[in-house]
């Protein structure tokens, strides 16, 4: 059975070709598009292109070209199956299980979104071109838009007394209509009424920009009526998986590091209108992990502005102290509180583009600023409330759920209640010293590890793992004298360290003969020291950890042998080279 088309576009959309390319190889950043060496020829200059934006790779010297399932089956031999299977699970999404039941699904998928589509393109030319709409069309003008973004958003109108039902009975069931949550039944009037009527409506599009729920604003100002309403949820619409504009916004994550993420329809056309086209809205919902995640898969930094109300903020409370759990290290989340009574519409209409982007920039707080000054300011200047206040945040802290995150903003927490009790100061110092920059340097020790290669980490973590386990690297000192290390500083240590070991003194003067400034960095970036700790000094469990060390690194030292011989193959094309590279690459598949 096929793979539903719905299903593939889903994966394209959240897998930017970069991310999927970058798992196996470098890539650096030039203009618009990435480089990096071809996987598919040896070279030394980069002819490998990706392009976010149009989906796809280039190699300028195989000429291999496709999107993120040609290069997976391309680089890893997969057939199309495993690959689906293999990126679904990268974009974060279940695996693709046919069933006759998921034909059926996928068949009223069809049938919902064509249902919509109908229904959202008739209503939005009744509102541009029925004349008796023209005061629907005043009401827009006045909230200052203009044809432009009526049509990019395919704003409509439903009248006072629609019929669609009767139209889309010619061609689809009761129960298809029905459950497009469209219509609601009226059981006085024994009839199906249309829940829009005498709204303005904006159609919410998923991640590919299908149309699969609706907004509705009504124009009336009386306090009984809801002044938005959206589509209840369907089978294909659940209200914390979608934001409004998505589909639109993730085409910017190539031009902008940062996604805006504001609270209505108006407020995302509004900002879109002044040209700041990377906004989503999250509709009037709390914010959920599962939005911030798709959010995460397109954009590094994440700036919620909600209204400048009490509703806002605490909608921005709730959502930073449900969001800091899941936050991973090379994300960022913060918070602009704009003026009281402005909304992002308002704002903008008001001041103009760059009035807002420099208020951004003015205004920002991060996540972890935001959760401390809020939590201060429920301090009244006793010992109870400040106790309560550390409490509080020690508990957000331990709440989050990655390790290097955790530990900083415990550490960011601590310094800055320090800072509350000077008296205390000596007292702590010790205990909490280099606290102040930590956030940055987290954010430094991601970008510095990003500039090492693979291997070189790997054998800062081999080296470290040596260093701190001399008992063991003693016994097993025959497999070790074989490991073979790529770069000139770490063999310079390895082959110190096995110099010492093999020598009389043995480990007494182990670290004396090594350069001071070598240690330093292998400590700073083995990144085992964190798996280690967790380990306690189980002998076998290092000992598992060495020997998988081991393995890669011999792994890596096949690749490269293969690498080379490869390019001797492509040149001589003699039959002993190729011979011996199938053996290497069998070698590679037994480890
Ligand atoms: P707001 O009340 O802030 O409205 O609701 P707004 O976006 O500023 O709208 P305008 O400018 O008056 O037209 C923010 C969002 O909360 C949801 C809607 O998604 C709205 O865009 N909401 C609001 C509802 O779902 N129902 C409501 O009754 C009100
Ligand atoms: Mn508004």
């Amino acid at each position: 059975m096929k793979y539903p088309k719905e299903y593939i576009d889903e994966i394209k959309n959240r897998l930017k070709v970069s991310t999927v390319v970058s798992k196996n190889i470098n890539l650096k950043k030039r203009g618009k598009e990435f480089v990096g060496l071809s996987p598919f020829k040896t070279e030394k200059t980069p002819s490998f292109t990706v392009n976010d934006e149009k989906g796809f790779f280039h190699c300028f010297s195989s000429g291999e070209h496709g999107n993120i399932f040609d290069f997976l089956m391309k680089t890893q031999n997969l057939k199309f199956g495993e690959t689906v299977k293999i990126l679904a699970s990268m974009a974060g999404m279940q695996p693709y299980t046919f069933s006759k039941s998921d034909e059926i699904r996928e068949k009223k998928f069809q049938i919902y979104i064509e249902i919509y589509l109908k229904y959202i393109d008739y209503y939005h030319r009744q509102l541009l071109e029925n004349d008796s709409n023209k005061n629907i069309r005043e009401y827009i003008k006045k909230r200052n838009l203009t044809i432009n973004e009526i049509k990019k958003f395919k704003i409509g109108y439903v009248e006072k007394n629609p019929s669609f039902y009767e139209k889309l009975k010619k061609n689809y069931n009761d129960l298809d209509i029905k459950e497009s949550g469209l219509f609601y039944f009226d059981e006085k009037k024994e009839k199906n009424i249309e829940r829009f009527k005498d709204r303005i409506i904006f159609p919410i599009n998923n991640i590919s920009g299908k149309h699969i729920a609706i907004g509705g604003r009504t124009l009336n100002q009386t306090s009984y009526i809801a002044k938005y309403i959206n589509s209840p949820e369907t089978i294909f619409y659940k209200k914390g998986s979608n934001l409004y504009n998505l589909d639109l916004a993730r085409k910017f994550s190539n031009s902008s590091e940062n996604i805006y993420v504001v609270e209505g329809y108006m407020d995302a056309i509004a900002l879109n209108k002044h040209n700041i086209e990377n906004v989503v809205a999250n509709l009037g919902t709390a914010l959920t992990n599962k939005q911030i995640q798709t959010l995460c898969q397109f954009f590094n930094h994440i700036i919620i502005c909600f209204d400048g109300d009490k509703s806002g903020y605490s909608a921005a409370l709730r959502a930073a102290e449900n969001l800091i759990q899941e936050l991973k290290p090379d994300k960022n989340i913060s918070f602009l509180f704009l003026p009281e009574k402005e909304d992002p519409d308002t704002f903008v209409n008001k001041n103009g583009k760059d009035k807002f982007i420099k208020f951004t920039e003015d205004n920002l707080n991060s996540i972890y600023t935001f959760l401390f000054q809020h939590y201060k300011g429920e301090t009244d200047g006793t010992p109870s409330s400040y106790a309560k206040f550390e409490k509080k945040l020690r508990y957000i802290a331990s709440s989050i759920k990655d390790e290097f995150i955790k530990k900083y903003t415990l550490e960011f927490f601590l310094e800055k209640i320090n800072e509350l009790t000077p008296n205390l100061r000596n007292f702590s110092k010790n205990k909490f010293q280099k606290i102040n920059k930590t956030l940055t340097s987290t954010k430094k020790h991601f970008d510095e590890t990003k500039s090492l290669t693979q291997v070189e980490l790997k054998e800062f973590s081999f080296i470290y793992l040596l260093l701190n386990n001399i008992e063991l690297t003693k016994i097993n000192i025959e497999i070790i004298n074989k490991v073979k290390l790529f770069t000139k500083e770490n063999k310079m240590v390895f082959d110190q360290i096995l110099k010492d070991l093999n020598s009389q003194q043995g480990i007494n003067d182990l670290s004396l003969n090594i350069d001071q400034e070598l240690i330093n960095r292998i400590n700073k970036f083995a990144s085992i020291k964190y798996i280690l700790k967790g380990l306690k000094n189980d002998q076998n469990k290092i000992m598992d950890l060495l020997i998988e060390i081991i393995k890669d690194l011999k792994n890596y030292e096949l690749e490269r042998r293969i690498e080379e011989l490869e390019s001797k193959f492509s040149k001589d094309l003699s039959e002993s080279t190729f011979n011996e590279i199938k053996e290497l690459k069998k070698l590679q598949k037994v480890n």
